[in-house]
């Protein structure tokens, strides 16, 4: 056994006689192809409301294009100081929201607390500062720690005064549905999560549509319809 990390082991024999099968003979490009359109069906069961899902390449890459959908190159985006896309994404976020601010949060066990976001939550409409823009928790933690959906919902209300985008980095969003018993929906858009990011992929909430089809990056990608909810998959 090593825990050390999910890039460390191969995948699962079911999962390279998925891709294997999906090889096979011709399908329409950029998303427009039948496996697109299961996986798309799926997560829609898996979240129950309309999702749009996105394969990406990396959980960096998923991290960094969601959080680019959040804020503008002038936003602030709030998140605990040991998470994954404050320290060990190579700058990644930072490029892909053309330059916003990473701000570093305190907070016991790798969490931070919805007083603890509001009071760093400063300089709204200042000319000199960037902009308060979105907040991302990871679940489940660097710490091993999971967020309640009471939790997150708190945070969520923080997030709706403040005018916030809410993303939760989910690269073990499985290990947190499994240990809190309860279900995606519940852990994300329920509880006012807005995008997701799961290892390699990401779901994006209603709000978020708008923007994310006015990045021209973004803009590449399939048409998302009346999709409430965008995944982004690698
Ligand atoms: C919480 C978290 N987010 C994102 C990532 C990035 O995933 P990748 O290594 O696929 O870029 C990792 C990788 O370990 C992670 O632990």
């Amino acid at each position: 056994m090593n825990f050390s990390s999910d890039n460390v082991t191969g995948v699962a024999p079911e999962i390279m006689a998925a891709i294997a099968a999906a090889n096979v003979g011709t399908a329409a490009a950029y998303g427009d192809d039948a496996t697109s359109e299961r996986l798309t069906r799926r997560f829609s069961e898996l979240f129950e409301r309309e999702v749009a899902v996105f394969p990406v390449a990396t959980g960096t890459a998923a991290n960094a294009l969601a959080l680019a959908t959040l804020t503008p190159p002038w936003g602030v985006v709030y998140g605990h100081r040991d998470a994954h896309f404050q320290v060990d994404e190579c700058g990644a976020p930072e490029l892909y929201t053309g330059g916003a601010k990473l701000r570093p949060l305190d907070g016991a066990h790798g969490k931070i607390t919805a007083a603890d976001l509001d009071a760093a939550v400063t300089g709204r409409g200042v000319v000199h500062h960037a902009q308060p823009a979105a907040v991302s928790l990871t679940q489940s933690t660097e710490a091993g720690t999971v967020y309640q959906a009471a939790e997150i919902e708190a945070i969520a209300e923080v997030c709706r005064r403040h005018k916030l985008a809410l993303h939760v980095d989910g690269s073990r969003f499985a290990n947190a549905v499994a240990a809190l018993n309860r279900s995606p929906a519940d852990l994300t858009w329920r509880a006012g999560v807005e995008a997701l990011s799961f290892g390699e992929l990401s779901v994006f909430l209603s709000s978020f549509l708008d923007s994310f089809e006015s990045l021209s990056l973004l803009s590449l990608l399939p048409p998302s319809g009346d999709a409430d909810v965008c995944v982004f998959l690698a």
